[in-house]
């Protein structure tokens, strides 16, 4: 099939995302997300977000089949995500994905949802097709990952990931701790405007030379979350007010630094002139600006798909699923299973 109309279902987090493509055009994307559900507890609960799934998985298909105007039959494939992800979120989406090939007699494809991530930006029309290679930078509350991209089917490289908390995990981490709401991420955004980001001199995870020679591509954010607390417990324990907007922009500088620090260093070292950013950090108004900044100063394009396709979603996951049916790769077999660490 030329231009195959594939289905993609997402649920590895906590959004629930059916999106429909035909060949690399866009025909539906409908989410539903549990985040709500989770604020109380300053981040996503697996046990809240798989029943959350559970409860949306059939009306988000409806949406989505409604949105595209096309019916179950005319279907030549379904993707789901395999992994990574929470289990018990994913369960729900391959659960829902295999009932649908088995009632249809179509082609089932296990997708990586990293993979789905990058596959996001060739869904644009805003933008001229995405090139390979790659290089794309996924941090989002599950992950923080950097991939060096060939091919999406047969040629992705995981560079290096978060050996600890996930960037996105930091900032509803790091904003709880200042009294910010969840999620962390868009508040921090806009308190940071306000404050001074060389205020405090947090500290950069895996930067130091003697890091770099093991981790150079890897990320770690738990020891600048716990000197973020550590630094306001001092102030508290002193009876001084904590400056809430020099905190977050400092904290909000130290992420982006490293993010974009190693995100140019890896186009750099694969000599590829390509950055795709992806996931819901992407949205960081600092992240985006020294992004774009240090790509510029190395003459690197900067891709960041709009933020409907940069978060999670189906529309993501039917595109890599067109791509592994376009490739003419075999379809997954009815009895794989879900997988929290999928590798590339
Ligand atoms: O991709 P996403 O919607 O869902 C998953 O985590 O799978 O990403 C959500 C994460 C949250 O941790 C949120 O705090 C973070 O992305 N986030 C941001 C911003 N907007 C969302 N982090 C930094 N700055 C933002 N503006
Ligand atoms: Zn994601």
């Amino acid at each position: 099939v030329a231009e195959p109309l594939v289905l993609g279902i997402e649920s590895s987090c906590d959004e629930t995302g059916v999106g429909i493509v035909r060949g690399r055009t866009l025909l539906a994307n409908a989410v539903a997300s549990s985040m709500d559900e989770h604020a109380r507890f300053g981040g996503v609960v697996p046990e809240v977000a798989a029943r959350a799934h559970v409860e949306a998985i059939a009306p988000t298909l409806r949406a989505a089949l409604d949105e595209a105007n096309v019916t179950l039959d005319e279907l030549d494939a379904i993707a789901v995500t395999a992994g990574p992800g929470l289990a018990g979120a994913l369960m729900v989406g391959i659960g829902a994905a295999k009932g649908l090939a088995l009632a249809t007699g179509k082609p089932l494809y296990g997708v990586n949802h990293l993979v789905g991530h990058v596959a996001a930006e060739l869904l644009r029309d805003d933008a001229p097709e995405l090139e390979l290679p790659t290089i794309a930078l996924l941090v989002s509350g599950g992950h923080t990952s950097l991939l060096h991209v060939r091919d999406l089917v047969n040629d992705v490289e995981l560079l290096g990931e978060t050996i600890d908390d996930a960037a996105g995990e930091a900032f509803d981490k790091v904003a709880r701790l200042i009294g910010l709401g969840y999620p962390g991420g868009p508040q921090i955004d806009r308190i940071a405007v306000d404050g001074d980001p060389n205020a405090i001199a947090f500290p950069r995870g895996l930067m130091r030379a003697r890091d770099l020679e093991r981790h150079r591509f890897d990320f770690s954010f738990s020891g600048l979350k716990t000197s973020v607390a550590r630094w306001v417990e001092q102030r508290q324990d002193a009876g001084e007010d904590v400056p809430v907007a020099d905190v977050a922009a400092s904290f909000r500088e130290a992420v982006a630094d490293v993010l974009t620090t190693k995100a140019v260093d890896a186009c750099l070292s694969r000599e590829v002139s390509r950055l795709v950013l992806g996931g819901g950090v992407a949205a960081n108004a600092r992240v985006r600006e020294l992004a774009a900044e240090r790509c510029a100063k190395h003459g690197i394009e900067l891709r960041i798909p709009p933020l409907r396709l940069c978060t999670d979603n189906g529309a993501m996951i039917a595109m890599a699923g067109s791509l592994l049916m376009s490739a003419g790769r075999t379809p997954s077999p009815l009895d794989f299973g879900a997988d929290s660490t999928l590798p590339m």
